[in-house]
């Protein structure tokens, strides 16, 4: 990844090591991009990691990568659209112990104009992002409730702070990921699940950049107020930050890790 187009990450982190000792973490979406670097920093930070996804090759090639990197990780196949599949990796994730974080990450997107998409298009990309925010979320709660000391993570955008050209399926997802988030702070807060979300900007390196930025890159940094995107390291220790007891008061709340840029406006 070119260090014009992001910071590269720090050599010692941030936080204090085994800051998430004795957690299991399951992320969905966990085997590549955003996911997995979120996957990697929460089992760097001493969480034990289920992954879930829906391509074997590249959660076997996921697993071993942070099984070398001393991280104790399963993977589970499945698709977040699937009851039953979140419900296998929840169990997945609890024969490492105790579950106590789920990262919603599992998201599908493209660029398509309103006038040419199909209604199956736009329910796709609900189906994936939004029901299976709620999917996965319900299928972790009773694990999370009985940890006594629940966290979800859910990964958003801030595309629908305003509007996006031709995103119009993944704006309505990502804006019902949020309300999501807050609803189920409001009613699993009794149980000390605390609920938040991350919106990140544009992130150097990730599927998502490859298929929305079309290759403007340029025009992109030029109208960032940081003048550079996101390496996924910085979404993944926002994560760990919530995660972490320094979030233990934060629940409901969605943090915009995109160095300014949804709140851009060109000069007339
Ligand atoms: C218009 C499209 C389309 C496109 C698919 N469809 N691609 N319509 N333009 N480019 C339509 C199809 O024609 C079909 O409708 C419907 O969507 C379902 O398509 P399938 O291919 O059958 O669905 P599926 O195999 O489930 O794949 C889901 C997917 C795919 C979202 C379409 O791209 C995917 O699996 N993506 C996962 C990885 C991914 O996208 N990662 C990036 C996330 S980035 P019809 O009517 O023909 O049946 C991200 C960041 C957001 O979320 C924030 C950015 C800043």
């Amino acid at each position: 990844m070119s260090s014009q187009l992001c910071l590269p990450p720090p050599e010692v982190s941030p936080f204090r090591d085994g800051i998430l000792k004795g957690q299991v973490a399951m992320v969905t979406g966990g085997s590549s991009g955003i996911g997995y670097e979120i996957t990697r920093q929460l089992g760097l930070h001493g969480a034990a990691v289920a992954i879930m996804g829906r391509r074997q090759n590249a959660l076997d090639d996921a697993t071993s990568a942070l099984q070398k990197d001393g991280i104790t990780a399963v993977s589970s196949r499945g698709d977040v659209r699937k009851s039953e599949d979140c419900a296998r990796c929840v169990e997945a994730a609890q024969r490492l112990g105790s579950l106590t974080i789920l990262v919603n990450c599992a998201a599908g997107n493209f660029l398509a104009a309103a006038d040419q998409m199909s209604a199956n298009a736009v329910r796709t990309v609900l189906e994936i992002d939004t029901l299976g925010t709620f999917t996965a979320s319900r299928a972790a709660f009773s694990a999370l409730r009985d940890s006594g000391n629940g966290c979800i993570i859910n990964i958003s955008a801030t595309l629908h702070y305003g509007a996006t050209w031709w995103q119009a399926h993944a704006s309505a997802a990502k804006a019902a990921v949020d309300s999501l988030t807050r609803s189920l702070a409001l009613e699993w807060g009794a149980f000390n699940i605390r609920v938040n979300g991350i919106a990140p900007g544009p992130v150097a390196g990730t599927a998502g950049m490859a298929k929305l930025d079309g290759g403007t890159s340029d025009k992109m940094l030029s109208m960032l107020p940081l003048g550079r995107m996101q390496h996924p390291w910085d979404i993944a220790i926002a994560a760990v930050f919530l995660a972490s007891p320094a979030g233990r008061c934060i629940s409901g709340d969605t943090l915009v890790v995109d160095g300014a840029a949804w709140i851009w406006r060109p000069l007339v």
